[in-house]
């Protein structure tokens, strides 16, 4: 069975102290009631993650994952970080083309596409994260840029990759930090358009987990993580508490 990935992306927030300060609050918080059908990551600062990465090491179903990643094995890349420095820090996971980095930091489709092909080639399972913004929402375009973002995002990947390798997020722009959240009819319909475009372009498209992202919080959690074609939701503010972020894990 393919489990529901919960993920916390703490973004450029908490010290080396507070990241596993909180990381031990959840693990508490949780106790022995992570749900079966359940995995936690936590996708914390670099400057934090061999911190949380001892916190949480014996802790059946949690895992660690990197917000970004440079493409090349090593060198002069100033600022930069290596897939093989996030698996040395403990990572399994790490995030591509989230909406931040497409619009804050500038990156385009054509890096993304290598980051995924370069991340994936170097044992990093690949959160790739796609989403509209609203002006492309409001001209009926949603899904002409999810399916120009998921082709070119995954053009240079193995028809083949394994489902256990590769996740999606679907994090629509307008939902991000605003509080504001698609409704769940819109959810079901852009997930199952995804599932599609993800079934012509994977041979494991069926099976590879589509996730929520966009102000998702306690109390509306419990309702979008039981949509079709919702595996699991990426969480920026609400997941910075233990105890938030644990409700939204066992909703
Ligand atoms: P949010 O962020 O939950 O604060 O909207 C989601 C994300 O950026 O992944």
């Amino acid at each position: 069975m393919i489990k529901k990935l919960m993920a916390a992306n703490w973004k450029m927030f908490k010290t080396w102290e507070q990241a596993t300060q909180t990381a031990r609050e959840l693990i508490v918080a949780i106790g022995q009631d992570l749900p079966s059908d359940r995995e936690v990551l936590l996708i914390p600062p670099f400057t934090a993650l061999r911190g949380v990465s001892e916190t949480l090491a014996g802790q059946k179903g949690y895992f660690l994952g990197g917000q970004n990643f440079y493409p090349a094995k090593e060198g002069a890349f100033t600022g930069e970080i290596s897939p093989a420095q996030l698996i040395d820090a403990g990572c399994r996971f790490a995030l591509v083309g989230h909406s931040e980095r497409r619009h804050v930091l500038g990156e385009k489709d054509e890096f993304l596409a290598h980051k995924v092909f370069y991340g994936l080639d170097n044992k990093l399972k690949i959160i790739l994260c796609v989403g509209e913004k609203i002006q492309e929402r409001k001209k009926g375009l949603v899904e002409q840029v999810l399916t120009s973002q998921l082709e070119k995002g995954l053009e240079k990947i193995d028809r083949n990759v394994s489902a256990l390798d590769l996740v999606i997020a679907y994090e629509p722009v307008w939902a991000i930090g605003t509080g504001e959240t698609a409704v769940n009819e819109d959810i079901v319909q852009v997930h199952s358009f995804i599932r599609k475009k993800l079934k012509d372009f994977l041979d494991h498209g069926e099976q590879i987990r589509i996730l929520y992202g966009g102000s998702v919080k306690p109390d509306n959690c419990g309702s979008i993580i039981w949509l079709d074609n919702v595996d699991g939701v990426l969480v920026g503010g609400a997941s910075l508490k233990a105890d938030s972020f644990s409700r939204i894990v066992q909703a």
